[in-house]
């Protein structure tokens, strides 16, 4: 199978890395890629919103698969544009990634609560407003209890949700979001909703809209700093599995909430052939949703994909001609940890163009592999940052703990001026790490 991939970070290289490992694979693109994307496909310099140069290219080089990586393709529609080219230009690959109308599940916060609703499916209290009901908006924040949770409705590049504090927090958040229009038309609509406190775990699915496979589990760390403080970043590391992920509580996720859902999308008639990604938070035991994405995590997949053994080419091939149910899923027994080692500053302001020593001597190391992110080649053909998060370092052994030990070791092996990388992923687990 000829493949493209679109994307360029830590989860295009994990993606790129894994389908490399197919014997059904013939030849792998990724557009754009990066460097480390580069050594072991062809990296083509095109965009993920240029749907048109991807469909020419699709033809031109016969694409069996089409993997989107990120959200926001999906969200635009790159599915139903691809589909449309079958017809018109005798395209004859598919898409991993559901259809537009399938991604409002990541793409509209109010479409996905609404969605739970229906189905039943475990999630926080909430309520949706427009500058329309403005007022109706603050009497609603005025009897809530504290923490109280705002979410921009549509896509606002990780940056829209907000947990407040306080009630005078939440009405100047509103205000920004639905009046000063701060992340224009994606916060026309907020949802508004109630605090949920538990351990956060992702779960991963691949699925026809009929049938899926539960592909893998991970915890990510989402704040910059030891200890979850400060900042909101895109991930800085994650674990899998996840110590409290036993049997009972997968089953429970299971029924509670992955079957609902796939039986969801197909009672809508939504058309979904792609990854379904639940971002769950467990409650004393209850499993809740706090969001699904139309796509893989990052760096969630840079943990998930090393743990899963089945081919994934295979898995994609057994989603498009409805034997998905019958597909053998296998895990590694062993444990995976990845740290994301950011440019200075990161998630505020930072430089690019930065140098990057001892890739090599890391990814050297047994057990460890080095997913770029954000790395680009210089004039001079060094490899250089190009981004907050630059290197996701993935290490395997056969306990989280000797994992996470195992890429900071290989981390030490890297440098750049201001590399920082947290020291405590899975610290919760493993208090013995700090
Ligand atoms: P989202 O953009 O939906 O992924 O939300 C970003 C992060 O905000 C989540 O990963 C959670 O850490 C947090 N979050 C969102 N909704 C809630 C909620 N209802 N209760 C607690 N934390 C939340
Ligand atoms: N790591 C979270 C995400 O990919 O959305």
């Amino acid at each position: 199978m000829n493949v493209l991939i679109l994307g360029s970070g830590g989860r295009e290289h994990a993606l790129a890395w894994k389908i490399n490992q197919s014997h059904h694979c013939t030849q792998l693109f990724v557009a754009p890629g990066n460097p480390g994307i580069a050594s072991i496909a062809t990296c083509v310099s095109m965009g993920y919103h240029d749907f048109e140069a991807i469909k020419n290219f699709c033809v031109k080089m016969s694409i069996d698969v089409l993997v989107v990586g990120p959200e926001e393709p999906l969200v635009n529609g790159i599915t139903d544009f691809m589909e449309d080219a079958k017809a018109k230009s005798g395209w004859k690959g598919f898409v991993v990634g559901p259809t537009k109308a399938a991604a409002q599940l990541e793409g509209s916060k109010a479409f996905s609560k609404r969605f739970m609703q229906r189905y039943g499916i475990p999630t926080a209290h909430y309520a949706e407003f427009t500058a329309d009901n403005y007022a109706e908006a603050q009497a609603y924040i005025a009897q809530h209890t504290l923490p109280i949770v705002l979410k921009a409705d549509g896509l606002a590049a990780g940056k829209g949700v907000v947990i407040c504090s306080t009630h005078k927090e939440a009405l100047e958040c509103l205000n920004k979001m639905l009046l000063e229009q701060q992340f224009g038309a994606a916060s026309s609509k907020v949802v508004i909703e109630e605090f949920l406190d538990g351990i956060e775990v992702s779960v991963f699915a691949l699925t026809n809209g009929i049938d899926y496979q539960i592909i893998g589990h991970a915890k990510d760390y989402k704040r910059i700093g030891e200890g979850d403080t400060g900042l909101n970043t895109g991930g800085m590391g994650c674990v899998s599995p996840v110590p409290f992920m036993d049997d009972a509580f997968m089953e429970k996720i299971n029924l509670e909430i992955v079957r609902p859902t796939i039986n969801g999308i197909k009672t809508e008639g939504l058309v979904y052939n792609g990854f379904l990604f639940f971002g769950l938070i467990n409650c004393n035991g209850l499993p809740k949703v706090i969001e699904y994405n139309c796509r893989m995590g990052d760096p969630e997949t840079e943990v998930v994909l090393p743990m899963l053994e089945t081919d994934l080419l295979s898995l994609f091939a057994a989603m498009d001609n409805g034997t998905l149910a019958d597909a053998n899923i296998n895990f590694s027994s062993e444990s995976f940890a990845t740290i994301v080692a950011v440019s200075g500053g990161y998630p505020e302001e930072y430089k690019k163009g930065i140098t990057i020593n001892g890739i090599e001597q890391a990814a050297g190391i047994d057990n460890v592999e080095v997913f770029h992110a954000g790395t680009k080649y210089d004039d001079s053909g060094k490899i250089v940052t190009n981004g907050g998060r630059v290197l996701a370092i993935t290490g395997k052994a056969t306990n989280l703990p000797k994992a996470v030990a195992l890429a900071q070791n290989a981390l030490s092996d890297i440098s750049f001026e201001g590399i920082y990388y947290r020291k405590d992923i899975g610290f919760e687990f493993y208090p013995v790490l700090r």
